[in-house]
């Protein structure tokens, strides 16, 4: 099913050419298949070779380090954890270092923890020193009452309970700072009518959102999902997407599935998506791709972009974006296999 999916969409892959066949789940009773699953973000369909290798490298290192918790035996929550770890430290993505800045030129985190089988969650939003904004809203959930930490409370907590606390400076990369004048003067392109009509003004054009995502399944049938982003270029200085936000961005649920987002936060929380995956899964019966594909209709209903990765109880997992000017980054790695990273092409 997955790879119908996969390959009807327009386009060649890369990643997935050379990779095995792999089972998509277990029908089989009783058999639990321990996977992970992770998104990198999503982009314009125009990579090249070369950009498409800067990001699977560390992809891959991010899956090897979910497997690795995997198959010692350990949970779904360490799981994906480590592999958000993993991509926050890469400045590639979205996500801690190489962060998008605000309007106001601040890199702001968003990130959020979910576990299937409690149905705990811990979220940090706007936080802006933290190293790893996924161990902030881990300690959210663990060592506190509430669900979401946001602000200047987000990092004191974070700080109080010896987490690894940095600078601003330490986001910087040159390259997202270069997207926000970019942003800037499109902006001011935007509300010059005349100038626009000149101008390409096609805001989905490369957009690298980058968010990242894990969703993992442990041997005791545990799920459990985690987001982290530094939301979208130019956003407000104190705008909160959909990453911490538990039902939109992050969900699991053992009964159904484990759901990570990426993509236009603000219309993701209309749409509620990663919970609505999980009831359109456990109340209409659809299957898990059928689930993260129809949550992705609704989104792009409303004028979002972006994609969706789930798995569901047995193990079956669903990819999903919006197929008209972007693909997303993710990638799998079941025990014993060696992980795998897809990039959908453009015909070209
Ligand atoms: N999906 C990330 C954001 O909109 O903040």
């Amino acid at each position: 099913m997955r790879y119908e999916a996969l390959f009807t969409l327009k386009g060649r892959f890369y990643g997935g050419e050379s990779g095995p066949a792999r089972a998509n789940g277990c029908e089989c009773a009783g058999e639990i298949f321990p996977v992970i699953v992770i998104h990198g973000g999503t982009s314009g369909l125009d990579l090249t070779k070369e950009e498409f290798k800067i990001r699977e490298e560390p992809m891959k290192k991010a899956l090897l380090a979910g497997q690795a918790v995997l198959e010692k035996g350990g949970s779904a929550m360490d799981a994906v954890t480590a592999a958000i770890m993993v991509l926050e430290d890469d400045p590639n993505f979205n996500a801690g270092k190489g962060a998008v800045f605000t309007a106001d030129g601040f890199n702001e985190l968003d990130a959020s923890i979910m576990d299937g089988s409690t149905k705990k969650a811990g979220a940090f939003a706007m936080a802006r020193h933290i190293k790893n904004p996924i161990l902030g809203a881990r300690l959210v959930m663990d060592k506190t009452w509430h669900t979401l930490v946001a602000g200047e409370g987000a990092d004191k907590l974070a700080k109080e309970n010896g987490l690894e606390m940095v600078d601003q400076k330490y986001f910087f990369t040159q390259f997202r700072y270069d997207a926000l004048q970019k942003a800037k003067e499109k902006q001011k392109l935007l509300l010059d009518s005349e100038k626009a009509k000149k101008t390409s003004l096609n805001l989905h054009e490369r957009p690298y959102l980058g968010t990242v995502g894990a969703i993992a399944l442990d041997q005791n049938g545990n799920l459990a999902a985690a987001t982290s982003t530094g939301g979208m270029t130019n956003k407000m200085t104190g705008r909160i997407g959909d990453s911490p936000i538990i039902g939109s961005g992050t969900y699991a649920d053992n009964d159904s599935v484990a759901v990570s987002c990426t993509g236009t936060g603000d219309i993701y929380m209309r749409v509620n998506a990663a919970h609505e995956v999980s009831a359109l899964y456990k109340y209409k019966t659809q299957d898990v791709q059928k689930a993260a594909e129809d949550a992705i209709a609704q989104v792009k209903a409303l004028g979002g972009s972006g994609g969706i990765i789930s798995i569901d109880k047995n193990g079956h997992t669903g990819f999903a974006w919006t197929k008209d000017k972007l693909g997303m980054y993710h990638g799998e790695a079941r025990l014993g296999a060696k992980p795998i990273v897809y990039w959908p092409l453009g015909e070209k």
